[in-house]
């Protein structure tokens, strides 16, 4: 039987949502983008997430950073340390400053400003042990030893090569970070990382092309509770047979942007006791 955790997590809501520019393969701006419907799909996940027993504090949307509902990519909290995000892309620059207000703010007086790039949460995914590092798309290689000595914890990078999985959470996620249990699309990432990743997790759940590419990887797990896109049904059995309760959503409308759960989840992760 698995144990849930409290989280607590940071969300934007979607106002300012669309698909206006083109920085991955999913964006296409001459696709129009239902704005009510994505709002709409964000509140059902933010609402599920309250129903579970979670926090969830909202940062304001910024007019003209249609990215900005990826909370996920503003900063990375671990320790109850922040470090702040660089974006690659100018397009969304913008909004790492309005991270660190909202953290200076809301009980986190010194939130690191990175010097190399990283998409923060994008590209870092947190286990007890290790913080899992993308790199290839977004952030920078040289972030990972900038996370590694601000957090104190071991970094492991990982390549990523296929575009569309351009950010680590779109390929891997963890499933149980007390545990080390993750999940992930082997074909997203290099022969080494490959390696890396079957030598670290041997027991790891493996997805198929069919669910990476429905964004099944980009989910968001409290221990127990698995939030996943609903169109990645191929891994609602592998989950429930490893004890989790896979909770499925529609994500569709932030899809075209090529986000889903996970993206719009930045987790605020708490000091140790
Ligand atoms: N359109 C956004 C971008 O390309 C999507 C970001 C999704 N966020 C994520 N954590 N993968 O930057």
């Amino acid at each position: 039987m698995r144990t849930a955790t409290p989280r607590r997590y940071l969300m934007c809501p979607p106002a300012h949502f669309r698909v206006t520019y083109s920085i991955n393969p999913w964006m296409d701006p001459t696709k129009p983008v239902d704005p009510a419907l994505a709002l709409f799909q964000w509140e059902d996940l933010r609402d599920r997430y309250r129903a579970l027993g979670h926090t969830v504090e909202l940062l304001d949307p910024v007019p003209d950073l249609p990215d900005m509902v990826f909370a996920a990519n503003g900063a990375t909290v671990v320790d109850g340390k922040v470090l702040g995000a660089r974006f690659a892309n100018p397009e969304r620059e913008a909004e790492a400053p309005a991270h660190l207000a909202w953290f200076r703010s809301n009980g986190f007086p010194d939130p690191r400003e990175p010097v190399h790039i990283n998409e923060a949460e994008g590209d870092f995914a947190v286990t007890s042990t290790w913080i899992l590092a993308g790199q290839g798309f977004r952030s920078s290689p040289l972030s990972h030893s900038e996370a590694q000595e601000f957090f104190g914890r071991p970094v492991i990078g990982l390549e990523l090569t296929d575009p569309r999985y351009y950010h680590l959470d779109t390929a891997l996620a963890v499933l149980d970070d007390a545990r080390d249990e993750i999940m992930y699309y082997p074909g997203a990432f290099s022969p080494g990382s490959r390696a890396v990743l079957a030598r670290l997790f041997p027991d790891a759940l493996l997805a198929t092309d069919r669910d990476a590419a429905a964004l099944g990887l980009n989910a968001v797990s409290d221990g127990r509770n698995v939030l996943l896109p609903r169109t990645a049904g191929g891994l609602l059995g592998p989950l429930r047979e490893r004890g989790f309760e896979p909770v499925p959503v529609d994500m569709s409308e932030l899809h075209k942007a090529g986000g889903s759960v996970k993206c719009c989840t930045q987790e605020l992760r708490p000091p140790a006791p």
